[in-house]
C-alpha cells in the first residue's frame, strides 16, 4: 500500500490557519471548507461539546466523561491547554470502494485537569472533516491514574430534534443478525451503532466509531425519553466496561454530516481515523469471489457433520474447484472439513481441531487439485465461540493452512457469548477478534470474520481483514422462521451496517425453493440478486447457490464478470428502506457497474450516465425483471439485452416488485 501525502508540512499550523479559536470557557474548531464547527465548552464545571453545522445546531451542549471503578468520575474540569493542527493527505486503499481516499481535517486537542482532588489528566481530541466530525479520550500517563476501571463513558450527542432513524436493538445475542428498524429518537431501544437518523430537509446523520482498539463497543440509548443519546458500553461479566493503563487512547466517536446518500457512503471518517496499514507489502491481500460448500448445508442437503450427507468430502471439493475453475470464481470455500462438528458443536467448540481433517476430506490431494486448477482453497475456522481453544491453536492452524496454499479463511463464532460468558461486543471480544487478524497478517491469511464485533475501520491498519459479518445475511432466507428477509431489508443495509465496513452477505441465489423449511424463502427476483453484487459492497463475494442451480442460466454471466474491487462509487438515488441505484467503476478496466434494487414496490427508475467518460462509447449489458416478474409469484424471469450508451444517455429502468436491475456498461 503506497501513502501519497499531499501535504504533509501542512501539519501543527497555528490556531488561526486551521480555524480554531480559544477563549477561556469556550474553544472551537471548524472543518476545512469552513461548514461545521465544534465547539468544546466547559458547562457548570462540566466537559461538553456541541456541533454545528452551516449555522444549524446538530449537536446540542453534550456530556464527555467517565465514571471509574472506585474513584470519582472524570468529567469536572478545567482547560490546561489547547493546540491546533491540520492534515490534508491522500492515501490509497490495498482494496476497496474507491482507490484514493482523502483524508483533510482541522484538529484541535483540548488538555483538561480536573480542579479539585487528584488533579487527574484528559485529553479530548477533535477532528473536524468536510462531511462530519471524530473526537476521541487520551488518558496521559499521570501519577494519580495507572491502572483504571471504565464503568461508564458519558459521552452524549444530544440531537436537537427527534429525527426518524434505522437501527438494530444491542444485547439481543445475534450478532446484529436482526432487521433493521424504523422508530424515532425518543422511542430506541438501547441499539448498535452504525445509527443513522435523516432529518426533514433530506440531509443525513450517523453515528458510530473508528478505530476500536482494546476498547468496548459502543451502544446508545435516549436518555429517559428524550433525544439525547447516551453511550453504553458492551460489558465484561464483571460488569466492568474496560480494563485500562495509562497511557491509553478511547476510539474516535464518529459523526457523519451528509448532504445525500452519495455523500452518506462515500464519507471516508471512519477509515481516516484508523491507523495506517501496518502491512508494507500488501501484494498478496488480493479480493476474490467464490463458491462454496455452504448454501447445502443450510439448506440441509449436506451436513457440516460426518455421516451419509456430509458435504466436505474430498469428491464434492474437486467437484466445486472444477465449476470454480470453469467459471472464473477465485476460491472455494469448505466449511465442515475438520474435526469437531459432530454432535452439539455450538455447545462444544472446545472439541473443534484447526489442524485435523475429517477422514473424507483429503488436505493433501485437495490443495494440489486446487493448485493446478488455478483455484484457492478458502479455509473454514468455526469456533462455537470457544476461543481460548482457537487462541491456543491460532499460530498452529495459521501455519497448517499455509503448508496447504490457503490463503483466505473464514472464521466464525456462532454462540451467545465467547467462552459461555463475554459478550462479542465486550472489551474481551475486541481483544481476541484482533489477535486472530494480527496472528492471521503474520502468516499473509485474508480472514472473513463471521460473528465479528461491529467493525469500526480496521481493515486500512489490517487489510488483510477483509470482509465480515455481523449483518442479517442470505443464510437467514433458507431457515428464518419469519419467512425471510423482507425485499426492503437490502434497501436499508449500504447506509447502516454498510457505513461500518464491507459484508459478508452471500447473495446469489439462483434457486428460490426450499424443501426443508418451504415457511422461508429468497424475496427477491433473480434480477435484484445479480444487482446486489453492486449495491452492497464486500472485495470478497460469493456465488452461495448450488453450482447445479447455475448451469445454463445465462444471468450466471452477471456474476462472472462483476468485480470485487472498485475505483469509484457513486449512490445515483435511492431513499432508505425504498431503492438504491449504485454505480461502481471496476478497479482494472474502464468498465463502469450498475445496480439497481427495489423493495416490495415495483418501481420506474430513469438514471443518466453522466458518469461514465465524455465522448466514449459503451456497451450497456442489461440484466433486468421482465414486465410480470415479482419476487412472490414470479421471481424467475431475467431479460438480458444490449444497448449502446454514452454520458448522454438516460436509461429507463423498471424494477419489479421486490426486483431490480443489474448493467455491464462496457467501454469500447
Ligand atoms: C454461521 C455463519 O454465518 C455461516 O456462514 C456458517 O455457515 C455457520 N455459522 C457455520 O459456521
Amino acid at each position: 500500500m503506497k501513502h501519497i501525502v499531499i501535504n504533509f508540512n501542512l501539519m501543527l499550523l497555528v490556531c488561526l490557519l486551521c480555524a480554531c479559536n480559544s477563549k477561556p470557557e469556550e474553544n472551537t474548531v471548524s472543518s476545512p471548507d469552513g461548514k461545521i464547527v465544534i465547539t468544546f465548552l466547559v458547562k457548570e464545571g462540566k466537559a461538553c461539546y456541541s456541533v454545528g453545522k452551516e449555522g444549524e445546531t446538530v449537536i446540542n451542549p453534550s456530556r464527555l466523561g467517565f465514571a471509574l471503578n472506585g474513584e470519582p468520575d472524570m468529567a469536572v474540569f478545567e482547560v490546561k491547554k489547547v493546540s491546533c493542527s491540520t492534515l490534508d493527505e491522500v492515501w490509497q486503499q490495498a482494496w476497496g470502494e474507491e482507490i484514493d481516499v482523502r483524508n483533510h481535517y482541522n484538529e484541535m486537542k483540548v488538555e483538561l485537569q480536573e480542579k479539585v482532588g487528584e488533579k487527574r489528566l484528559l485529553n479530548i481530541v477533535f477532528r473536524a472533516f468536510d462531511d462530519g466530525i471524530g473526537f476521541r479520550y487520551e488518558f496521559p500517563e499521570q501519577a494519580h491514574l495507572k491502572d483504571f476501571e471504565i464503568m461508564d463513558e458519558l459521552t452524549e450527542f444530544a440531537i436537537p430534534q427527534n429525527y426518524p432513524t434505522w437501527s438494530i436493538p444491542a444485547y439481543k445475542g445475534e450478532y446484529y443478525e436482526i432487521l433493521y428498524r424504523q422508530s424515532s429518537i425518543n422511542q430506541l431501544d438501547t441499539v448498535c451503532t452504525p445509527l443513522t437518523l435523516e432529518t426533514p430537509g433530506g440531509k443525513y446523520l450517523t453515528l458510530h466509531e473508528a478505530n476500536l482498539t482494546d476498547y468496548a463497543a459502543m451502544n446508545l440509548y435516549p436518555v429517559s425519553g428524550t433525544t439525547t443519546l447516551k453511550t453504553d458500553l458492551t460489558p465484561w461479566s464483571t460488569g466492568v466496561k474496560v480494563y485500562a493503563q495509562t497511557p491509553f487512547v478511547s476510539p474516535w466517536r464518529t459523526l457523519i454530516l451528509a448532504d445525500d446518500l452519495n455523500q452518506l457512503v462515500n464519507s471516508r471518517i471512519m477509515l481516516n481515523l484508523n491507523e495506517p496499514s501496518k502491512i508494507e507489502d500488501t501484494s498478496w491481500i488480493r479480493p476474490a469471489k467464490y463458491a462454496g460448500i455452504w448454501w447445502g448445508m443450510h439448506l440441509k442437503k449436506y451436513s457440516w457433520e460426518q455421516g451419509p450427507i456430509h458435504g466436505a468430502t474430498t469428491k464434492n471439493v474437486k467437484a466445486y474447484i472444477d465449476f470454480a475453475a470453469t467459471h472464473h470464481l477465485n476460491g472455494v470455500l469448505a466449511e465442515g472439513w475438520n474435526e469437531g462438528w459432530d454432535g452439539d458443536w455450538v455447545a462444544n467448540g472446545h472439541l473443534f481441531s484447526f489442524t485435523e481433517a475429517y477422514p473424507d476430506f483429503d488436505m493433501d490431494e485437495l490443495s494440489k487439485y486446487a493448485a493446478v486448477k488455478g483455484v484457492e482453497i478458502i479455509g473454514h475456522h468455526e469456533t462455537g465461540g470457544a476461543t481460548i481453544n482457537y487462541e491456543s491453536q491460532l499460530e498452529a492452524a495459521f501455519a497448517y493452512d499455509k503448508k496447504y496454499g490457503i490463503n483466505y479463511v473464514k472464521t466464525g463464532y456462532v454462540n451467545n457469548f465467547l467462552d459461555k460468558k463475554e459478550r462479542h461486543s465486550s472489551q474481551y471480544g475486541v481483544r481476541h477478534y484482533r489477535k486472530v487478524i494480527e496472528t492471521a497478517a503474520k502468516y499473509h491469511i485474508m480472514i472473513d470474520n463471521h460473528e465479528p464485533v461491529m467493525p469500526t475501520g480496521l481493515q486500512r491498519t489490517y487489510p488483510n481483514l477483509m470482509t465480515q459479518e455481523g449483518v442479517r445475511g442470505q443464510e437467514y432466507d433458507a431457515w428464518s422462521k419469519d419467512g425471510g428477509s423482507p425485499p426492503e431489508h437490502t434497501t436499508i443495509l449500504p447506509f447502516t451496517r454498510g457505513l461500518a465496513g464491507p459484508m459478508d452477505f452471500t447473495f446469489g441465489t439462483f434457486d428460490f425453493t426450499n424443501s426443508v423449511n418451504p415457511q422461508t424463502r429468497v424475496q427477491t427476483t433473480i434480477a435484484k440478486q445479480l444487482a446486489l453484487y453492486v449495491v452492497i459492497y464486500s472485495p470478497l463475494q460469493m456465488a452461495s447457490d448450488l453450482p447445479e442451480n447455475y448451469l445454463n442460466k445465462p444471468a450466471f454471466a452477471f456474476i462472472e464478470a462483476v468485480p470485487v474491487d472498485w475505483e469509484k462509487t457513486i449512490v445515483k438515488d435511492g431513499k432508505i428502506g425504498d431503492f438504491v441505484v449504485t454505480v461502481r467503476k471496476d478497479k482494472h478496466s474502464n468498465n463502469w457497474f450498475l445496480g439497481a434494487i427495489t423493495d416490495e414496490n415495483a418501481r420506474n427508475l430513469q438514471v443518466d450516465l453522466s458518469f461514465l467518460d465524455k465522448g466514449a462509447g459503451y456497451t450497456a449489458k442489461i440484466f433486468r425483471d421482465a414486465a410480470d416478474s415479482h419476487w412472490q409469484t414470479n421471481p424467475y424471469p431475467v431479460v438480458i439485452e444490449e444497448k449502446e450508451v454514452s454520458a448522454d444517455t438516460v436509461l429507463d429502468l423498471s424494477l419489479a416488485p421486490g426486483g431490480g436491475t443489474a448493467i455491464i456498461l462496457e467501454a469500447k
